[in-house]
């Protein structure tokens, strides 16, 4: 395609930006108004990392259990990681007794949690943190622990008395279509209904999709972020599958995500074992693009210096965190070179410059800056900054100038352009 002008461009973009900055506001997303996640939430949910480990006599260390949850509260304090945006400390399945209480509410394991939810969440938040918890809106947890419908009045009740912040609603067991729309639109009224400030994470468009197209514009009226897709996997084949189901299904998805209501990739993996260092960059970059949840699936007890740096990043958390709230998107490819970009506030821009491929050594690749950011995101001239996999200043660029970057195989490398 053949370039405009530099000055055409120029005047045609000025007489456009505001009109563009008021289309954004009209498609804005008209997300769950209960004044929460304003930005993606962050902080930690055990799933990935814990799954449903429930024997505590031969792995005490890694049940699911109040100890495992108070130490986290201790480390996410202690090691930096409330101060770096993680907030949220979240029980996924597996905490409950297989049975409710005499009066139909829900309890913890007895023996894996003593001290009863209201107990931990007093903890977490003496911490400065706040607890998230999971439910199900069908018969039955993924896990087959109690399920939530025809008690959603009483969980939601139960969830806010216990002092709960984060309600991850899963969507198993359910026996219909018909019931999973009603049960999770019905549920984030339950929630409202309590008074009590509870982030609703949904998983309506995960389990809808094999039946019906998931229509969006219902789904961020009723929650705070949504699962689109499968559960993600300690391995680099989990994330890139997540990365291409994303791309696919952009047009359907990217648009209807802003303050209030975000697309939930799923948790972070950073840490663990399965990625190498690049492909932890990759996961943390693109997460930073997509305005995803951080939800961190990891050991914080044993987690290397390194996983640590990459996740409490000041300037990539600074991204995903923008206030503008635009979920980023994927661009083009190039000779296996994938380039995603995302709006900022104050007119910046984040880009992301991906290898696809496998095999060889670092790749080189040359952006012309004008290709960026439907043109305007270097006009008439920017600062660009690399953040990951290293920061490094890469000075003023003009509009018509070129980026050169260096990109390990299945590595990214992360940008940020402001505007000079
Ligand atoms: C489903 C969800 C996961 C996790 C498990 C728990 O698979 O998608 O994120 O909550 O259930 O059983």
């Amino acid at each position: 395609m053949k370039l405009w002008s530099g000055e055409l461009w120029l005047s045609y973009e000025l007489a456009l930006r505001p009109l563009t900055l008021v289309f954004w506001g009209i498609l804005g997303a008209r997300a769950l108004d209960n004044g929460l996640a304003r930005t993606p939430t962050m902080g930690w949910l055990h799933w990935e990392r814990f799954v449903c480990n429930l024997d505590c006599q031969e792995e005490p260390d890694s049940c699911i259990s109040e100890q495992l949850f108070m130490q986290m509260a201790e480390l996410m304090v202690s090691d930096g990681w409330k101060d770096a945006g993680y907030e949220y400390l979240c029980i996924d399945d597996c905490w409950m007794a297989p049975e409710r209480d005499s009066q139909g509410r829900l309890q913890a394991d007895p023996k894996r949690f003593p001290g009863g939810i209201r107990h931990l969440a007093n903890y977490v938040h003496s911490k400065g943190l706040k607890l998230g918890i999971y439910a199900d809106v069908g018969n039955k947890t993924c896990a087959g622990f109690p399920g939530s419908f025809g008690y959603y009045d009483i969980d939601a009740q139960t969830f806010a008395d216990w002092g709960v912040d984060l309600l991850k609603f899963d969507g198993c067991y359910c026996d219909s279509v018909k019931s999973l729309v009603n049960g999770y639109k019905y549920m984030s009224l339950a929630l409202n209904r309590t008074g009590r400030s509870i982030v609703y994470s949904c998983e309506w468009p995960l389990y809808l999709r094999p039946f019906h197209k998931p229509n969006y514009t219902d789904i961020q009226q009723y929650c705070n972020h949504w699962r689109n897709f499968d559960d993600v996997y300690d391995s680099w084949g989990s994330i890139k599958n997540i990365l291409s189901w994303t791309t696919t299904n952009q047009k359907e998805i990217v648009d209807v995500a802003g303050p209030g209501g975000w697309n939930d990739p799923d948790m972070l993996v950073i840490g663990n074992f399965g990625l190498s260092w690049d492909q932890q960059v990759t996961q943390m970059a693109l997460w930073a693009i997509m305005a995803a949840p951080l939800l961190m699936s990891n050991d914080l007890r044993q987690i290397s210096p390194q996983a640590k740096a990459l996740l409490q990043d000041k300037d990539v958390i600074a991204i995903n965190q923008d206030p503008l709230g635009k979920q980023g998107y994927y661009l083009r490819t190039e000779n296996s070179i994938e380039v995603w970009e995302r709006p900022l506030s104050n007119l910046s821009w984040a880009v992301a410059v991906r290898n696809l491929k496998e095999i060889g050594g670092p790749c080189s690749y040359t952006i012309k800056v004008a290709s960026l950011g439907l043109g305007v995101a270097c006009n008439p001239g920017c600062f660009v900054t690399q953040l990951l996999p290293q920061k490094i200043k890469l000075g003023f660029h003009e509009w018509t100038s070129t980026l050169k970057t260096q990109i390990n195989p299945s590595g990214t490398v992360l940008l940020r352009l402001e505007q000079a």
